[in-house]
């Protein structure tokens, strides 16, 4: 059985999509079958994975039901395969509201098929900058979460609304869901701030922060891969 990872933050520019693509490469690396789906109408994982424009089928077909997801995947020169997304995937954010089972669209869509089931170690979900609709979708749909922070003096903005987002879901849609950490991401040593911001977050969210920061600039599959081996 897969286990399946969500991305998370509704701050934009954190390290969502890098988290994603860095993560799912080291776990293929280490001989896993990894899957990344595209939740993101902005489509980055697609240009990170150097991947051409997403044909038909994507992922806003399966969450709108007129779609198997193993019609959607592709593989991909990183030896990771991808569920891509298109910009189409903003209408599920409207559309979505009056299908049922609205909410745990994705969850079906992944737990639907046997195949995928028994084929992926890992399953990694990136997801956009809001909390809307297709977010709630990739965390009723995930095993646990993990939420890139940048190591700045913005880090906790938007954060206490996220986590009793994520409460909400774990409550009513999704009680196996496990908040395996905040992932500090761009820490740059060399910044005056940085020891400053650090302890402002430790602060606060001491008790969650995972043991592997991701630094700024070379050296972030050096990173990804410790995050991996430590977590993994
Ligand atoms: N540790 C890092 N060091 C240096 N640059 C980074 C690091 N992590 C991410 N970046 C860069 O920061 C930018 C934003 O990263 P990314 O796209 O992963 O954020 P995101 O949270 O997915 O953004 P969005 O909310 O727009 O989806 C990208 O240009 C990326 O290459
Ligand atoms: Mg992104």
């Amino acid at each position: 059985m897969s286990r399946t990872i969500t991305i998370v933050n509704s701050q934009g520019g954190v390290g969502k999509t890098t988290t994603a693509v860095g993560l799912s490469r080291a776990l293929a690396r280490n001989n896993n079958k990894v899957l990344l789906v595209d939740v993101d109408p902005l489509t980055t994982l697609n240009q990170r994975l150097g991947a051409p424009p997403a044909q038909r089928p994507t992922v806003y077909e399966c969450l709108m039901g007129e779609s198997r997801a193993a019609d959607c995947i592709a593989g991909t020169a990183w030896g990771v395969d991808l569920m891509p997304a298109t910009v189409e995937l903003v209408k599920f954010e409207a559309e979505g509201l009056n299908l049922d089972r609205r909410d745990t669209r994705l969850r079906q869509v992944l737990s639907a098929d046997a195949d995928i089931q028994m084929h992926y170690d890992y399953i990694i979900v990136d997801t956009p900058a809001s909390m809307g609709l297709l977010t709630v979708n990739a965390l009723a749909a995930a095993h646990e979460v993990i939420i890139p922070i940048r190591c700045n003096y913005f880090a906790s903005n938007g954060l206490a609304s996220l986590l009793a987002m994520i409460g909400r879901v774990r409550q009513q849609l999704n009680p196996q869901l496990e908040l395996r950490g905040l992932l500090l991401t761009h820490v740059d040593t060399e910044l005056r701030a940085w020891q400053r911001n650090l302890d402002e977050i430790t602060k606060v969210y001491a008790d969650t922060l995972l043991p592997i920061p991701i630094v700024e600039g070379d050296g972030l599959d050096e990173c990804y891969t410790e995050l991996a081996n430590k977590l993994y």
